[in-house]
């Protein structure tokens, strides 16, 4: 089947997203040479799995916003020291824009910053969440007020996890979808699934090529975003359950 390659072209730092069915047994590539053990960051409800040529150990966080916070980061930071990761080693974020968002914080935290793979399992998370580098947690004064940016050595799109995305949250990626229909006109309706989200990660790749550290035109990326944080914020939506 076939697998789409997208770089995300900037400098040295350049990264490929790979798109297709099975894509996670292609991790090999993505993964620095550097690394001799790997940190794999999931949660209890996603069944894709990465099978590691190196020595591994996997943390499971919780499931819901209120596990987006510090108090996960300095979890993982222990779970990391307890498994002797050192800075040329990996961590792999296997799941939604969550798992991702952490994955990236841990690592870009990690011995002030270890390189971090990404295994999308959510369309939002491959449209959009895995791709460019944004990472953080949340405090009860707002949503991603603590992070960093960090680039991922790569992202693996795969596209078998959709088979099983809950509805809403599939409806939830088509929204990110939307979003880069309308900030290009493209008529992504018109192609398959496989093909629009790799026509959605092209999309973003060049954006955040052009403004990595959203200075810019990588503002138009949080189109929609603001807006739902302000709605999440006055309902309470995330830090009602803390
Ligand atoms: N999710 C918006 C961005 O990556 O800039």
């Amino acid at each position: 089947m076939k697998t789409h390659r997208i770089k995300v072209a900037l400098g040295d730092r350049s990264y490929s997203v790979l798109v297709g069915h099975g894509v996670i047994d292609q991790i090999d590539e993505v993964l620095p040479k550097s690394a001799k053990r790997a940190v794999v960051i999931t949660q209890s409800t996603i069944t894709l799995q990465p099978e590691l040529n190196i020595p591994s150990t996997t943390v499971v966080i919780g499931n819901g916003e209120e596990h987006k916070s510090l108090q996960t980061i300095e979890m993982l930071a222990q779970k990391f020291a307890e498994f002797g990761l050192t800075r040329n080693d990996v961590v792999i974020g296997v799941g939604g824009g969550m798992v991702t968002d952490i994955a990236g914080f841990a690592a870009a935290s990690w011995h002030r910053g270890t390189a971090v793979v990404h295994v999308a399992t959510s369309l939002v998370g491959m449209v959009d969440a895995a791709i460019g580098g944004k990472t953080g947690v949340n405090i009860s004064q707002g949503k991603n007020l603590v992070g960093a940016f960090w680039q991922p050595s790569g992202v693996l799109c795969d596209l078998d996890s959709l088979k099983t995305l809950p509805q809403r949250e599939l409806r939830c990626g088509l929204g990110e979808v939307a979003k880069y229909h309308f900030l290009t006109g493209d008529d992504l309706l018109a192609l398959e699934m496989p093909e629009r989200i790799a026509r959605c990660v092209e999309i973003k790749a060049k954006i955040v090529a052009a403004d990595e550290r959203e200075s810019g035109s990588r503002a138009l990326l949080n189109y929609g975003h603001t807006l739902a944080h302000a709605l999440e914020r006055s309902s309470n939506f995330f830090v009602g359950s803390r």
